[in-house]
């Protein structure tokens, strides 16, 4: 079914795909250059003393102590006096704090302990625009804003996570630099270590991801055929060895993967231990969702006979662009809701152009001034996604044993 699926046996089509591909790319590319020019560098906003202390778990008034005392970072002080600080000050904070707070340590530096086990959260769903990517970066964000240490990794040939974050595919990345780099089956793979990027979002590391990475799609079926692997290293194995080289170094790591159950997707669901699966509450998106689904519980049962692990910690449904007026789609969360039961996230991502058009000028809720958008729909928008990251990490506290 693999082959199928990836190795055309149509030479003319391949060609012709892979020229509308190059195509769209570069209509992409010139589109996204004009919204955000590859000369622009991300940044980071700051936070006032009064959301630092919220995200710490602190009072304000202790942050101003510290502030006062000069212990901890300086933070930055207006001309009326207000402090604001970067989320590696409020990092340092909770360096700072933890130490001074041992008995309470974890509460403000959560990091995994010795005996908690890497959390590698997949985010996958073949259905094309069903919120992945969108899903995966609030994620990573949200649990780097909490104090984690989090890695995300594009396995997505567009790369739409990695200019989300910053990084340019077409202009930043040379050959090696995707995870393929990582993963491929010749004698030029490198550490991933040294292909992971920092990004402007403080506790954030990414892999980058870019066309590169379909190699891995090409090469896997040759691979096979030419036994060039071993059990311990066969292509779905290989995303998790990649990772499991820079365990000690993150907390939980996020994937975005690709809109299609390649190799690449299956290295991504063998190496997690939870997956996501993003759900767009419409029929056709729930009945796609479904062969998916089939074609996912075919593949993971050839991957398990053939050695493969899979004993996830948990799986979750993650309704997104959610309408909750819309009949239709009430109709069909009710359904997920009454099939799944518990594995439907309660808390769902709302429908909101504050979504969509942060989606086009390349920034998240997370990283804007709470000012830039109209407030009642910040609120509203950002309450929805802290709901359902903070049920994700419910779900990755419990398989740490944490209560
Ligand atoms: N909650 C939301 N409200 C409004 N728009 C959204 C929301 N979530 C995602 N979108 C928009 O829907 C589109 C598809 O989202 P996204 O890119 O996250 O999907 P995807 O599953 O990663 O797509 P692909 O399969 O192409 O990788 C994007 O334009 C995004 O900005
Ligand atoms: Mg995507």
């Amino acid at each position: 079914m693999l082959q199928t699926q990836f190795v055309s046996t149509n030479a003319s089509s391949d060609a012709r795909i892979a020229q509308h591909a190059r195509q769209l790319s570069r209509q992409l590319q010139m589109l996204g250059e004009r919204l955000f020019p590859p000369t622009s560098q991300k940044s980071m906003k700051t936070f006032t003393s009064g959301e630092a202390a919220q995200i710490i778990g602190v009072s304000d008034g202790y942050l101003r102590q510290l502030s006062i005392d000069g212990k901890g970072p300086s933070p930055d002080i207006s001309s009326t006096g207000r402090r604001s600080y970067t989320l590696e000050q409020i990092n340092e904070l909770r360096n700072h704090i933890a130490t001074v707070k041992p008995k309470d340590a974890l509460t403000y530096l959560p990091h995994r302990r010795h005996g908690e086990k890497l959390q590698t959260i997949a985010v996958a769903n073949f259905k094309g625009g069903s919120a992945k990517t969108t899903t995966t970066i609030y994620l990573a964000q949200y649990l780097a804003l909490q104090g984690y240490r989090v890695l995300a990794i594009d396995l997505d040939p567009q790369a739409s996570l990695s200019s989300m974050l910053g990084v340019q595919p077409e202009f930043d990345l040379r050959e090696g630099d995707t995870l393929y780099g990582a993963i491929r089956y010749d004698a030029d793979r490198r550490p991933l270590k040294s292909i992971i990027r920092k990004t402007y979002f403080a506790g954030l590391d990414l892999v980058p991801g870019n066309l590169e990475l379909m190699e891995f799609e090409h090469e896997t079926p040759t691979a096979l055929v030419e036994h060039k692997t071993t059990a311990d290293d066969i292509f779905f194995k290989r995303v998790g060895n990649a990772i499991a080289e820079v365990e000690a170094d993150y907390d939980i790591v996020v994937i975005d993967c690709p809109p299609q159950l390649g190799y690449l997707t299956l290295g991504a669901v063998c190496a997690a231990t939870s997956l996501l699966i993003t759900v767009h509450p419409q029929m056709v998106d729930v009945a796609s969702m479904s062969q998916f689904l089939l074609m996912t519980s075919d593949l993971l049962s050839v991957v398990r006979k053939a050695g493969g692990e899979l004993n996830h910690d948990f799986i979750r449904y993650v309704v997104t662009r959610h309408e909750p007026h819309d009949g239709p789609q009430a109709q069909i969360v009710a359904l997920l809701r009454s099939l799944f039961g518990e594995e439907v996230l309660a808390a769902t991502v709302l429908k909101s152009t504050a979504i969509a058009d942060a989606g086009l000028t390349k920034q998240t809720l997370y990283e804007i001034e709470r000012g830039q958008v109209r407030r009642s729909t910040y609120d509203r928008v950002i309450e929805s996604l802290d709901a359902v990251n903070g049920e994700i990490l419910a779900s990755v506290k419990r398989a740490w044993g944490r209560t």
